[in-house]
């Protein structure tokens, strides 16, 4: 091992996991560890140009996995963990819950228990800079009125999907454990990301895709559901900003303030490929198709992201139209 500390990112072949991990390699100071299972929602395109780097080690493995976990612990003695390693996509977990609690939480709750037996025989020095961050979703806070303000970390967690209400369980782990064990760990709370090559079944892939290949755009309900949206990088730059200066035991908000019925974040995509000339001379309304709303369907989620500002100075960069065209351009064959 070349460097001095170790990062542990768990889901690190995972959508914002990789970019994350790309990130942590180019700060020079660490050694990263990147532990992931590889299921379907897994991309190893975005993290195979750095994993012969000397600095970088790979597994494939479960945070689930005692085992494979302390041979990671015992290792590298990471002083940094980010858990990203989830399942994420709500559709999926209304059709199959179980998956979700067993990796959300019960799995989870295995890494907790490993790390808090783990952090308790690091030396002084080690347990004071060690950090665990656990990444979240504006979900578990469940949906609020238009007319409401943007939620602070104080609101109470009433998340209406297995996903959010598996996340929020997680959640509650972690605060527990710092409660009543000591176990220095955080949460942040992130609202919807986007960015190049996200897995295809979210929704702006499935909107971007759908308009390259001629196919109409499934669109949930009235499609007036509101969604606060950030750019994979910022989030990657908060959650960096976070594990250095978060408190251990709070809640951090990450939004950008942004936000757009699922329709309007259609128009703007089909505006954006239009003037790219990605697509043909067809209306907006020949693209879509209104299908039978999402059981538990939230209506709208919105951050209050102040507390994070407050603490580092932490915001978000990426203006949104450059951030879309990115996104479309990493799905269109070159
Ligand atoms: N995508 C978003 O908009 C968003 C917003 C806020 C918070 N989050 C949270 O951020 C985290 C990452 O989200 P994402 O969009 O990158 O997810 P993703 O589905 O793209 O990636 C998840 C990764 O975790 C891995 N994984 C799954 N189960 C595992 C296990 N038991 N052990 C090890 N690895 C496992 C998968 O193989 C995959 O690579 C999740 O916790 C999610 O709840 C996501």
């Amino acid at each position: 091992m070349s460097k001095k500390y170790s990062v542990l990112v768990t889901g690190g072949a995972g959508f914002i996991g990789s970019a994350l991990c790309q990130k942590i390699v180019k700060k020079s100071n660490f050694n990263l560890i990147i532990l992931d299972k590889l299921t379907y929602a897994s991309n190893w395109n975005k993290i195979k140009n750095i994993i012969n780097n000397e600095d970088v080690f790979f597994y494939k493995g479960s945070i689930g996995n005692q085992k494979i976990l302390n041979e990671i612990l015992i290792k590298f003695k990471p002083i940094y963990i980010f858990n990203l390693a989830a399942e994420t996509h709500v559709d999926n977990s209304i059709l199959n819950p179980s998956k979700f609690i067993k990796t959300n939480i019960l799995d989870t709750h295995n890494f907790l228990r490993v790390l808090l037996k783990y952090y308790k025989n690091l030396n002084k020095k080690e347990a004071n800079k060690f950090k665990f961050l656990q990444i979240s979703t504006d979900e578990v806070y469940g949906d609020i009125e238009l007319i409401e303000k943007p939620v602070n970390e104080l609101k109470s967690y009433n998340p209406s999907s297995p996903y959010s209400a598996s996340k929020a369980a997680g959640d509650h782990l972690v605060k527990a454990y710092f409660r009543t064990f000591d176990f220095p760990g955080l949460v942040s709370n992130c609202c919807n990301n986007f960015g190049p090559f996200q897995h295809h079944e979210k929704f702006i892939p499935v909107i971007i895709k759908s308009l390259l290949e001629n196919k109409k755009i499934p669109v949930y309900g009235n499609g007036l559901q509101i969604r606060e949206w950030i750019y994979i990088d910022d989030h990657c730059n908060a959650l960096l900003k976070l594990i250095e200066s978060g408190k251990i035991g709070e809640s951090y908000n990450i939004g950008t303030g942004f936000e757009l019925t699922n329709f309007q974040m259609i128009e703007r995509i089909f505006n954006c490929m239009r003037d790219l000339s990605l697509i043909k001379n067809v209306s907006i309304k020949e693209c879509i198709n209104f299908i039978e709303d999402r059981p538990g369907h939230d209506k709208r989620y919105s951050l209050n992201s102040s507390k994070i500002n407050k603490l580092c100075g932490w915001k978000p960069l990426k203006d949104f139209n450059e951030g879309l065209k990115e996104t479309i351009y990493s799905f269109v064959k070159k």
